[in-house]
């Protein structure tokens, strides 16, 4: 194995956070001669960049590490060796008990310590094929992650561009203030830069990522920026389609709402998290919001874009919850008629305050709870779909489509839509009509001088 003949395999688990931190830990690598590849079989390094939010996420990493003993144990007889390194929110939360449970780990290097992977694998490398006890690094150093991540590569024309990270909320069910820290924001420059570079290698869409996205306020000129002007300086350095994600209901401020109306880089789709339509529950939870609350704050981004796509997040089953409590949730849901919202059957989180809460409610009717309300969400999903049908708009066309002759995109509301298209527009924005709606997915049809058929 020759420098510049090395291979990584990274696995993503979880969030869009996620995926960014991957693909920047890639760029990390990439000076060292680390190229990417797709499977743990054809892999030098693998590197598991772990999730911590859904049940049972850390079983879940000790058996995906199991499954990689018969590829090192090959690789070992071959005379070789592979690396395996743990990433992620489970690295953080987990740390030295990865290193005593699974001796096949090499490293364990936590969201906040990125910057370090290319010194990480290299002290591995350098113990040999003997190996040793696994290297652990979950300090917290954000700004200095950031600011040693090196350059940046783009994979498409859509971008994730992290602003933000961690979380100062608490919400009583949540373990993201555990494994991601405090909140922490991005200074506005380093952001801007990272955009630039984005835009000269043909990114044409950026999605501004953090746990608390719009609690953002990194230094600026002047000060602190809020998210409303940092989008609008990034529209103004030709970021052509902008979207944000994800955000709390409190840091929806006035300036925000009003970018939704004036900025037209500023995509029509705003993902709000409410979790439940009880204030009871709201309370229980730590959201520090309220229904009511939550509906005003629609009322008014739809004031300034009407034809905003609204998600969510929901959980059913919060301790406590009862039946006519649920309802509620259910009275919301059909209030704000979600363009698309992702609901989840609580579960607990050892080290959250809600683990420990009394009225665990039963798992069975959990279950039934989230079907009701998950027929509900579907049924608005496909009705917002349908109502985009005969508009015609801008779609990004991102990847091929199944069939030959297929692009697949997505419209300003972040729906796929497919349509007939050349290759040669790939990666570009193309008027399209919108032509029928599935549950899921659009179809369309190009319109105007770029729907000629090529000679
Ligand atoms: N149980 C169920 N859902 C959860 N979420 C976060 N923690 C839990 C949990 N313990 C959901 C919330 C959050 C989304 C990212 O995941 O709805 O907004
Ligand atoms: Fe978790 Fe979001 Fe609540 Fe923060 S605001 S604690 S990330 S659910």
């Amino acid at each position: 194995m020759s420098a510049g003949d090395r291979r990584v395999f990274i696995k993503t688990y979880g969030c869009q956070m996620n995926v960014y931190d991957s693909e920047r830990m890639a760029d990390a690598l990439a000076p060292g001669g680390w190229r990417a590849v797709d499977s743990a079989e054809d892999a030098d390094l693998v590197v598991l960049n772990t999730c911590h939010i859904r049940e049972k996420a850390a079983e879940k990493v000790y058996s995906d590490i199991g499954r990689l003993r018969e590829i090192s144990q090959a690789r070992s007889a071959e005379g070789g060796r592979l690396t395996i390194g743990v990433a992620g929110c489970v690295a953080q939360a987990e740390g030295a008990e990865i290193a005593r449970r699974a001796p096949l780990v090499d490293f364990v290097v936590g969201p906040q310590a990125y910057h370090r992977l290319p010194q990480l694998v290299a002290q591995v490398g350098a113990r040999g094929a003997a190996g040793g006890a696994a290297l652990v690094e979950t300090e917290f150093a954000p700004e200095e992650k950031f600011a040693r991540l090196g350059a940046r590569a783009a994979r498409g024309p859509a971008a994730f561009l992290t602003v933000q990270e961690g979380c100062d909320k608490f919400c009583a069910f949540c373990v993201v203030p555990y494994t991601r820290g405090a909140e922490i924001s991005r200074p506005v420059e380093r952001v801007l830069a990272e955009a630039r570079a984005l835009l000269e290698a043909g990114v044409v869409e950026i999605t501004l990522l953090g746990q608390n996205v719009n609690a953002y306020h990194g230094e600026g000129p002047g000060g602190p920026w809020g998210l409303a002007r940092l989008i609008r300086a990034l529209a103004a350095e030709g970021v052509g389609r902008i979207r944000y994600t994800t955000s709390h209901p409190n840091d929806m401020d006035d300036d925000l709402i009003a970018a939704h109306g004036d900025a037209p880089a500023l995509m029509p789709y705003l993902h709000l998290p409410v979790q439940s339509g009880s204030d009871r529950v709201l309370r229980a939870m730590n959201r520090r919001h309220t229904a009511e609350g939550y509906l005003a704050i629609i009322a008014k981004v739809r004031a300034a874009r009407p034809d905003i796509a609204i998600s969510g997040d929901f959980i059913v089953g919060f301790p406590g919850e009862t039946e006519a409590e649920f309802e509620e949730t259910m009275a919301l849901a059909s209030a704000v008629r979600h363009a698309h919202a992702y609901s989840f059957k609580y579960s607990e989180r050892p080290g959250t305050p809600a683990a420990d809460a009394p009225g665990q409610v039963p798992e069975a009717v959990k279950a039934e709870r989230l079907a009701r309300l998950q027929a509900l969400l579907a049924a608005d999903q496909a009705r917002f779909n349908a109502a985009c049908v005969g508009r015609e708009t801008e779609v990004l066309l991102e990847r091929p489509g199944r069939l030959p002759g297929q692009l697949v995109g997505r419209s300003p509301w972040l729906q796929s839509v497919h349509l007939d298209a050349p290759a040669s527009l790939m990666g570009r924005a193309a008027r399209v009509l919108l032509a029928s709606a599935g549950p899921n997915s659009l179809a369309g049809a190009l319109v105007g001088p770029q729907a000629a058929p090529r000679a």
